[in-house]
């Protein structure tokens, strides 16, 4: 089974309701004429727009707990009951600021799997990590810690993007080369986790510093399924290029 290609654009923590209609409106056309899966993981309060456009939405986050007394907290099944079908789990900056672990990861995991939507899991190594050569193993954990307990069945549905620390909002980027090297590394794990259909069938997505120059290299590795892109999704130029990259 060919692996589904996505471009998640992640707007983070940015734009007004006006600014975000006025850039949704212009990618419709742009995202209907692409051959990627194109999802707006934008912040909470926008979600239902993307949704009422006809785009796909991605949540930035979810609460590991089902429901009850968690003021602030957004569960998967409100995310699901508004049309939302993706959440990014674990984001490198949710796992700096707000201290998240693997083992919260897991628990946002399961709960998207449970309320059917489909959880995009992001890992990835700072740079004192690559410099000290530790950039695999501590992946692998991450991996192994988030996802050993979940259900093989549901386990096509998650998607896994690699983020190295280091490439995020710093314009650099990993090599294709480099980053060629980890999905394929990523995907072996898989494989151990669960088995090598399921890893062949996960999408696996690159993300740091995705930009309208550097996508298209990336896109060419065997192991890169897509790009989750941060600064750059929130230009409309930028992103239609990025969109266009993907074959
Ligand atoms: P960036 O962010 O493209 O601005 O580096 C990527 C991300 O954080 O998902």
């Amino acid at each position: 089974m060919a692996r589904k290609k996505f471009v998640i654009g992640n707007w983070k923590m940015n734009l007004t309701l006006g600014e975000a209609r006025e850039l949704l409106m212009q990618l419709k056309p742009e995202v209907e004429s692409s051959k990627a899966n194109v999802v707006f993981a934008t912040p909470f309060v926008y979600l239902k727009e993307v949704i009422d456009i006809g785009l796909k939405a991605s949540a930035q986050d979810c609460s590991m707990y089902t429901s009850g007394a968690y003021t602030g907290e957004i569960s998967t099944m409100m995310l699901n009951s508004i049309g939302v079908n993706y959440a990014l789990i674990a984001h490198s900056e949710r796992r700096q600021y707000h201290h998240e672990t693997n083992e919260i990861a897991s628990a946002k995991i399961s709960q998207c799997l449970h309320k059917g939507i489909t959880p995009v899991y992001c890992c990835g190594e700072s740079k004192e990590e690559r410099l000290a050569g530790e950039h695999f193993s501590v992946v692998k954990n991450q991996l192994k810690q988030a996802l050993a307990s979940m259900n093989l069945v549901n386990t096509p549905k998650i998607i896994i993007a690699y983020e190295p620390v280091w490439a995020i909002g710093t314009g650099l980027t990993a090599t294709a080369e480099q980053a060629q090297e980890m999905h394929s590394f990523i995907r072996k794990t898989l494989a151990e986790i669960f088995s090598e259909v399921h890893a062949n069938e996960t999408s696996i997505l690159y993300g740091g510093s995705v930009n309208a120059g550097n996508a298209a290299q990336l896109m060419t590795c065997n192991d890169i399924d897509g790009a989750l892109v941060g600064g750059a999704s929130l230009k409309a130029a930028d992103f239609t290029t990025i969109i266009h990259s993907v074959q």
